[in-house]
């Protein structure tokens, strides 16, 4: 098929390069020139495991421009939609997008699908996106189709997350929207679930709500653990073999941050509130996440105190196998170590160029660096963290690294 996809962000270009890879003639639009030039030249913009391999392979046309976009049958919104103060979510992205698509679908004949990916809350894709693009005189479910489907992947397993989905759930204004779609995911081995619009923007929301609770419950469990000398993750693993509560997501540690979770979560709060309705489970989850990292910070004072020490940070990233340092824990951790005026040094094998644009004032350093300082905090599971030498160190850990056990004085943060 020919496809459009608008945004060269984590999400638009994984779904670009996966659709080319299975055979469509995929162009990409982005307002940002140097992604266009990159994504021209076969470079991925963002560092993503298989990227670009994919992109070395295909054909992606990149282009700032959006007429390009009328010969597409199905056409992919995959703009973000950061959040704002409140916590609710900025359309201005989204529906800025939207208006290029529908100068350009006004000039058209043709029957063409517009798909949602971008993750907005219930109801905007019926009140906003639909409206914007009627707006030059065309009907929606008769001289196009409008889709919304969620995209559930993870950074560090996007393009596995893509081709070999645990679900794919297609909202559609009409039948012939939701056809159109299934066509296109005919040959994926997945099971499908056809909703209205605001039922699959509410499932992306939901999903993402479940995984924090999970988390946040995990942690506090752990930090009950922690008071009566019982190590969470043998617990984790004793609950999860019971198929109901599932093995993953049972990690207790820093919390959970990152470009998508803290946001939808923040998100679906406000959402709740604007209805009249006060979410108390989700605020909670939120609620301990925001403290949850700041242990590190108290366990850390059991041992030495902070002021003119030299505090050795492991991790940067919000997870290991990324760049991405958006929303990461270890953001909350290094400000409060520096207003409490301690020397910090930190340590990433991939984040810490980007960790540098927030945080010029630190010290970057290798992973030795970071064991020489009057104490360490490991803050991402990064794989090479379980093979460095701790012996005679004091560490706090935030991740649970085996090899870091070793050390001469070791608090786990939920263990
Ligand atoms: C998440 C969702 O998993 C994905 O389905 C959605 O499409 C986008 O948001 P991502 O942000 O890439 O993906 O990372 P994820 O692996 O979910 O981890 C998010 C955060 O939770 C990380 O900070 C991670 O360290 C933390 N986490 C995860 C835990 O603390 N414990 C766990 O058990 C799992």
């Amino acid at each position: 098929m020919r496809i459009s996809v608008i945004g060269c962000g984590h999400v638009g270009l994984v779904v670009a390069a996966c659709l080319a890879k299975l055979g469509n003639k995929v162009t990409a639009v982005d307002t940002d020139g140097e992604k266009v030039k990159l994504v021209n030249t076969k470079v991925s913009p963002i560092s993503e495991p298989g990227l670009e391999e994919i992109l070395s392979k295909v054909n992606i046309e990149a282009t700032r421009d959006y007429s390009p976009i009328r010969d597409s049958e199905i056409i992919f919104i995959c703009v973000p939609t950061p959040s704002t103060e409140d916590g609710s979510i900025s359309l201005e992205y989204i529906t800025q997008a939207t208006k290029q698509i529908a100068a350009v679908l006004k000039e058209e004949k043709g029957y063409r699908l517009i798909v949602v990916k971008s993750t907005v809350i219930p109801g905007t894709t019926e009140e906003v996106i639909v409206p914007i693009l009627e707006g030059l005189g065309k009907r929606a479910g008769h001289d196009f189709g409008v889709c919304m489907t969620p995209e559930f992947l993870s950074e560090g397993s996007a393009i596995n997350d893509y081709m070999n989905p645990a679900r794919i759930i297609i909202g559609e204004y009409d039948k012939r929207s939701g056809d159109r779609l299934s066509s296109l995911y005919q040959n994926f081995n997945a099971p499908t679930l056809r909703v209205n619009l605001k039922t699959a923007e509410m499932i992306k929301y939901v999903s993402n709500a479940f995984l924090t609770t999970k988390i946040s419950f995990i942690n506090e469990i752990g930090n009950i653990c922690k008071q009566l000398g019982i190590d969470t993750y043998e617990v984790a693993k004793g609950i999860g073999l019971d198929e109901r509560i599932g093995a993953k997501f049972l990690n207790a540690g820093i919390g959970f941050g990152g470009p998508c979770l803290p946001k939808d979560l923040k998100a679906l709060i406000a959402k709740a509130r604007q209805t009249g309705y006060q979410p108390r489970i989700l605020a909670e989850v939120l609620n301990l996440n925001n403290g949850q990292a700041l242990k590190m910070i108290d366990l850390l004072k059991k041992h030495i105190s902070l002021k003119d020490s030299s505090v050795g940070v492991l991790g940067l990233s919000y997870k290991p196998q990324t760049d991405d340092v958006k929303d990461s824990l270890a953001i909350t951790v290094i400000d409060t170590l520096l207003k409490e005026r301690a020397r910090v040094k930190a340590y990433d094998p991939w984040a810490m160029p980007n960790f540098s644009k927030l945080f010029p004032q630190i010290e970057y350093v290798t992973s030795e660096g970071v064991l020489r300082c009057d104490a360490v905090l490991v803050l991402t599971e990064w794989e090479e963290f379980e093979h460095l030498d701790y012996k005679g160190k004091v560490v706090i850990d935030g991740r649970k690294i085996a090899k870091a056990k070793e050390a001469r004085i070791y608090e786990g943060i939920c263990w």
